[in-house]
């Protein structure tokens, strides 16, 4: 049975995709009041189909709860903020998960962290965790990073045909946790180490803020020289290796105007690329 940990934009639509594929599956939240809307069999955010996804998870006995489960595969799901001063990730949120799973969990376990992390999070925060607890990883507890790649507005589509990364120490328990993703999963599913898991999407969400930051730009220099953007873009593009975005009012969301601050925390070079946007 998997517990799936943190019931918001992304925790909730992957409880309702798995349990209607026939995964046995429970969301736990710590809000009560949201755990409270779940079991009135409402939903907490509109997005295209999850009115139907929903109704398909509870005539498939999904169940959502404010407790954790005594059970052998664990996703967190749980918000990744940057800290306000330094950029860097703030992890509290998925220490604070994986604490209180590894509270009640049966040895051999699990933990799928699905929150995006930046590259090293899970080195510097989750094993000391883990070990502190007294489990040894690899034999007790089995720590797992499956990064999650939707839009929002067209969520319920991505999450069926999107392609997917999974992360993990040992080949055998990658191999076991993409069997499940793959229950609704129509794309790729890569099996990869931790490191490559986390990085793979901070760096995807990174060269998306760098190409649409250079579209942006290039809009402000033509209006400022008189030219058409669109024009220059449609010709640019005729180029056999271009393909220069449109430009729009910018990043949107909390994935691409977070996430790129992930990838340059340790590396100085690539923040002052980031900071010059
Ligand atoms: N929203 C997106 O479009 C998107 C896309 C890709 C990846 N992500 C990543 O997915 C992760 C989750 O993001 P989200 O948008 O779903 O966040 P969210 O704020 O919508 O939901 C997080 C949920 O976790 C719950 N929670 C917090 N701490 C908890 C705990 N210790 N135990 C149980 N529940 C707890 C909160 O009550 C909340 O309901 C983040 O790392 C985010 O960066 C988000």
């Amino acid at each position: 049975m998997v517990n799936v940990i943190g019931l918001g934009y992304i925790g909730l639509p992957t409880t309702l995709m798995m349990a209607s594929h026939g995964v046995e599956i429970i969301g736990t939240d710590l809000n009560k009041e949201l755990v409270a809307t779940l079991n009135a069999a409402k939903t907490t955010f509109k997005e295209v189909g999850l009115d139907e996804l929903f109704a398909d998870a509870l005539k498939a006995g999904v169940k959502f709860t404010t407790e954790y489960q005594v059970t052998d595969t664990y996703i967190v799901s749980v918000p990744t903020p940057y800290d306000k001063f330094s950029k860097k990730v703030d992890a509290k949120y998925v220490v604070a998960a994986v604490k209180q799973i590894l509270g009640i969990c049966p040895k051999g376990a699990t933990i799928v962290i699905e929150s995006t992390v930046s590259p090293g999070t899970i080195d510097k925060f989750i094993r000391p965790v883990v070990e502190e607890s007294g489990f040894k990883i690899g034999k007790d507890i089995n720590l797992v990073h499956a990064p999650e790649r939707i839009i929002p507005g067209n969520m319920v589509y991505e999450l069926l045909h999107n392609n997917r990364t999974i992360g993990a120490d040992d080949r055998e328990i990658g191999e076991k946790i993409k069997e499940i993703y793959a229950t609704f999963c129509q794309g790729e599913i890569v099996v990869t180490s931790i490191r490559t898991a986390e990085m793979t999407k901070v760096v995807e969400n990174t060269f998306r803020a760098v190409n649409i930051a250079f579209a942006n730009e290039l809009a402000k220099i033509c209006r400022h020289d008189d030219m058409d953007v669109y024009e220059i873009i449609k010709i640019c593009n005729m180029h056999p290796r271009v393909n220069i975005l449109q430009p729009g009012p910018g990043v949107g969301g909390h994935c691409i105007s977070v996430d790129p601050w992930f990838l340059v925390g340790d590396y100085p070079t690539l923040q002052r690329l980031l900071m010059s946007l």
